[in-house]
C-alpha cells in the first residue's frame, strides 16, 4: 500500500486501536482459556485488547499461526494484521553453530547463507521477523551470553552485523523467503559489570562510541527493520528509558527510523532499576524514550491513554510509533498477504533437507577452532582402536541455548559422526560422567533440564579402562548448552569437576588424547591443553555437529576456523582482549620488578589470543613490504606478505591485519584488526597478500571526542593472529 494509504489508515484508527499496536502480547494469550484465567487476568485485560494487539512473539506452529492470523484480520476494526515475532538466532529447524562460533569462521558472507536459509525454513511457518543479529561486543567468558556474539572485535562484528541483516531480509522484506531482522540490544548489554546478567554496564562514552556502537551503525546501515533496547543501564540510566541513548543517538545520530522494541518486559524493570515509581511513570519513560513497542508487558496498553488524557505525552508520539509499526507491516507485504510465505507444505520440504544440512554441516566444520595438535590428528581411516569418551560422546544436545526449535532427533552425535566417518576403526564408546554435575540443578529456558542416560556407577572406571587398551582416546568433554545463553552467567570458566577428573584419569593411562569441547563460551582450558595432544573447540555446533568433527578428525575438511573471541588463561583474568591498552608501566616480563602492570600468579598472556587457530599445515610469512613509508591524507598504502604453505596439507589461512597508532591525544590500543583474507594453499603454494591502508583506517575519538585521525607514526602487522609481529612502520602526514 502506498505512504499515503497507510497515512489515511492511521487517521482513521481509534486511539485504543493505535496502542495496541504497540502492545506485544506473548504466546501465551492465544492459547485456548488464555483470556479466562492465567495470563490475561493478570494484565487485565480481556478478549478485545487481545484482538488489538499489534503483534505476538514466540509462535511457531504454521497452522497455529494462520488461525491467529485469521482471527486478528477479521476481529481488528480495520483488518490490521499481526506481526509474528521469534528468536532465530542460529537456524530455525536446521540448526546452525552458535553465533560466536559462526565468528570463528571469519567468513561473513557464509553467515549470511545461514541467515538466508533460516529465514527461508522461518517464513514458510510463517514467521515474519526474529530478533537477531545480536551485535553486542564481548569481553567477558564469565557472561552466558558471549555465545549469542560474533565475538570481541568491532571490524568483525560489524561485517558479521551486516551479512546476516542481508541474510534475513533479502533485497527487499515483501520478498519470498524474506524475513525483518532486530538486531540487539541497543546499547553495550556484552559489558555487564562482573559478567553477571543483567548487571549495568559502566563504559566511558569513548569506549561506548569506539568499540560497542559499530556493529550496531552496520546492522542499521544493512537496513535493520527493528532495534531492540538492552536490559542493561548506561551511564546509570536504563537504556529502555533512556531518551538520550534511543533518540539523540540511535535516531538522529545513527539514523535508525525502524521499529524501536522493548527487552522482555524492559519497561516494566524500569521500575525495579529505580527510575520508575510505577507503571504509569515507565511508560512514560519508554514512550518518551521511542520506545515502539512494549513487549510481553500491559504498560502500554493500560496507561498510554491516559497520559494523553493528562497531556503528560501527545496522540502524536503514539502516531509515530504506530506508522513505523504499519511502515513494518507495510514493507513486509502483509496488507496485501496477511500470511506471506505461511507454506507448510514448503515448511517441511526446507525444514532440515540436505542442502540446508550440507550448509550446516560446512558451517560448523568451519567453525570449530583447533587450538592444539602435536601431529595427532588427522586420523588415519583404518586400523586404529578408539576409546571416544566423555558426557559428549553420544549426547544429543549439540544446539546452543537459543535453538528453539532444535531437536536431538535431527541432530548427529559424535559417535555417529565417528562412526560413519571413520568405520575401519574400532570405536569404543563409553559415557563415563554425566554432563551436568550430580550434585546441580540447572533449569533451562522451559524449566530443570535432566541428564540424558545417566551413567551407571562402574561407567568411569570402564571409560579409563577403554582408553588404557586403546591407541588413542577421543574426549568429549564441555558445559551443558544451558550453561551459557541468557541468565547463564558462570563465576568459574573451569569445567565440572567430575569431567576434569575424567580427563585427568584417563590422560594418565593414555597420552594420546584428543579433547573436544563443546561450549558457549571460552572456558579454562588450561589443564585439558596441557594433558591433550590435540583440542578441538567445538562450541555448539547444531544439526550437523557429529559430522562436521569426523569431517575435521579424518581431514576430510581441514581446520580453519580462528579464534574471535580470547580463551583466558583462567576466570580470574577476564574481562580479556586483544586491542586493549599499554600502561605506564607494561610489564616487560622480569617479575623481580614487582611495579608492573601483571599479575603475581598468572602470566597476562591468554591461554589462546584473538584470531588464533591452527590447521593440518604450517604457513610462512615474509617480512611486511610497504608501498611507501609515509601515507598523506588521501593517500592509500599498499602493504604486503607472502605466505606460503610449508606443510604436507593443503590449509586455508586468515592472514590478519592490524594497525597501532603508536602516539595520540587519547591513549590506543595496542592494535585493532583491519583487515584479513583467507586463502587456500596447496602444498609448498604461496601467494601475495595485499591490504589497502587508508587514513580513514586511523580515526578514532580524539581527546575533543571528534572521531578523526592525527599526524603520527603507525605500525602496521600482518599475521597469523592478534600476537603476530611481522610489522613494518609508516607515517600519516595530515599538514
Ligand atoms: C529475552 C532476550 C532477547 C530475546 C527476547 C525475546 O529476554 O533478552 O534477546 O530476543 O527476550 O525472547
Amino acid at each position: 500500500m502506498e505512504r499515503v494509504k497507510l497515512i489515511e489508515l492511521l487517521n482513521d484508527m481509534s486511539l485504543e486501536e493505535k496502542i495496541g499496536q504497540l502492545m506485544q502480547l506473548s504466546s501465551n494469550f492465544y492459547e485456548d482459556e488464555a483470556v479466562l484465567t492465567g495470563p490475561a487476568m493478570e494484565f487485565g485485560i480481556g478478549e478485545n485488547e487481545i484482538d488489538q494487539a499489534g503483534s505476538t512473539l514466540s509462535i511457531f506452529d504454521p497452522e497455529t499461526i494462520k488461525k491467529i492470523q485469521q482471527k486478528a484480520i477479521e476481529k481488528q476494526p480495520h483488518h490490521i494484521p499481526l506481526l509474528f515475532m521469534a528468536d532465530i538466532i542460529n537456524g530455525y529447524k536446521t540448526i546452525f553453530p552458535i553465533p560466536l562460533a559462526q565468528g570463528c569462521t571469519f567468513q561473513p558472507e557464509l553467515a549470511k547463507e545461514c541467515a538466508v536459509v533460516s529465514a527461508k525454513e522461518a517464513s514458510a511457518g510463517g514467521l515474519h521477523v526474529t530478533f537477531s543479529p545480536m551485535v553486542d561486543l564481548v569481553r567477558d567468558a564469565r557472561w552466558g551470553r558471549v555465545m549469542e556474539s560474533t565475538g570481541e572485535d568491532k571490524y568483525l562484528n560489524s561485517l558479521f552485523a551486516k551479512a546476516i541483516v542481508e541474510g534475513y531480509q533479502g533485497k527487499q522484506l515483501k520478498d519470498k523467503g524474506s524475513i525483518a531482522a532486530c538486531v540487539k540490544h541497543f546499547a553495550a548489554y556484552g559489558a555487564p559489570t562482573a559478567g553477571k546478567e543483567y548487571n549495568n554496564v559502566e563504559l566511558s562514552m569513548r569506549s561506548l562510541r569506539e568499540d560497542y556502537l559499530p556493529a550496531y551503525q552496520s546492522a542499521i546501515d544493512a537496513g535493520s527493520a527493528m532495534v531492540m533496547t538492552s536490559f542493561n543501564t548506561l551511564d546509570r540510566i536504563p537504556a529502555t528509558g533512556n531518551k538520550w541513548l534511543m533518540q539523540d543517538i540511535l535516531r538522529n545520530e545513527m539514523g535508525f527510523n525502524g521499529v524501536l522494541i522493548s527487552d522482555w518486559a524492559a519497561i516494566e524493570e524500569l521500575i525495579s532499576q529505580g527510575v520508575a515509581e510505577d507503571k504509569e511513570e515507565a511508560a512514560r519513560l519508554a514512550i518518551n524514550a521511542g520506545v515502539d513497542i512494549d513487549m510481553a508487558t500491559n504498560i502500554y496498553i493500560k496507561h498510554l491513554a491516559g497520559l494523553i488524557q493528562k497531556g503528560t505525552i501527545s496522540e502524536s508520539q503514539i502516531d509515530k510509533a504506530v506508522l513505523r509499526i504499519l511502515t513494518l507491516k507495510n514493507d513486509l507485504g502483509l496488507f496485501e498477504n496477511p500470511y506471506k510465505d505461511l507454506n507448510p507444505e514448503e515448511y517441511s520440504r526446507y525444514n532440515l533437507c540436505s542442502s540446508h544440512r550440507e550448509l550446516a554441516r560446512k558451517a560448523a566444520a568451519d567453525s570449530m577452532v583447533l587450538l592444539k595438535n602435536e601431529g595427532i590428528l588427522p586420523l588415519k581411516k583404518s586400523g586404529l582402536r578408539i576409546a571416544l569418551v566423555g558426557p559428549y560422546t553420544e549426547e544429543l544436545h549439540l544446539y546452543g541455548a537459543w535453538s528453539l526449535l532444535g531437536e536431538d532427533k535431527d541432530t548427529v552425535s559424535l559417535r555417529v559422526g565417528m562412526e560413519c566417518a571413520g568405520s575401519e576403526n574400532k570405536l569404543y564408546c563409553i559415557k563415563g560422567v554425566n554432563l551436568i554435575p550430580d550434585q546441580e540443578f540447572l533449569y533451562g529456558f522451559k524449566g530443570l533440564v535432566t541428564e540424558r542416560n545417566p551413567v551407571t556407577s562402574d561407567s568411569f572406571e570402564e571409560a579409563v579402562k577403554a582408553a588404557s587398551e586403546a591407541d588413542l582416546v577421543i574426549i568429549a568433554l564441555g558445559e551443558h548448552a544451558y550453561h551459557s545463553g541468557e541468565g547463564g552467567s558462570k563465576a568459574d570458566l573451569r569445567l565440572p569437576k567430575q569431567q576434569r577428573e575424567l580427563f585427568e584419569a584417563v590422560s594418565r593411562v593414555n597420552r594420546n588424547c584428543i579433547s573436544i569441547i563443546f561450549s558457549g563460551r571460552p572456558l579454562d582450558l588450561r589443564d585439558i591443553s596441557e594433558g591433550s595432544k590435540a583440542l578441538l573447540q567445538a562450541w555448539f555446533p547444531g544439526s550437523e555437529g557429529g559430522n562436521a568433527i569426523a569431517d575435521l578428525l579424518y581431514g576430510k575438511v581441514q581446520p580453519s576456523a580462528r579464534l574471535a573471541m580470547t580463551f583466558p588463561y583462567c576466570t580470574g583474568q577476564v574481562p580479556v582482549h586483544y586491542d586493549h591498552f599499554n600502561t605506564g608501566r607494561p610489564f616487560n616480563g622480569d617479575h623481580k620488578n614487582r611495579f608492573q602492570s601483571k599479575y603475581l600468579d598468572i602470566p597476562n598472556e591468554p591461554l589462546y589470543p584473538f584470531g588464533y587457530g591452527l590447521g593440518y599445515t604450517e604457513f610462512g610469512y615474509s617480512e611486511v613490504r610497504l608501498s611507501d613509508t609515509l601515507m598523506k591524507k588521501q593517500d592509500t598504502v599498499t602493504a604486503s606478505v607472502v605466505v606460503k604453505n610449508m606443510g604436507e596439507h593443503a590449509g586455508t589461512e586468515t592472514v590478519q591485519l592490524y594497525l597501532q597508532d603508536q602516539k595520540a591525544s587519547v591513549v590506543r590500543p595496542i592494535r585493532e584488526l583491519k583487515g584479513f583474507q583467507r586463502v587456500y594453499l596447496e602444498p609448498g603454494e604461496s601467494v601475495e597478500i595485499m591490504f589497502e591502508i587508508n587514513e580513514e583506517m586511523l580515526r578514532f575519538y580524539n581527546h575533543n571526542m571528534e572521531y578523526t585521525s592525527e599526524q603520527g607514526a603507525f605500525t602496521i602487522f600482518i599475521g597469523e593472529n592478534a600476537t603476530t609481529n611481522n610489522q613494518a612502520e609508516c607515517y600519516l602526514q595530515l599538514d
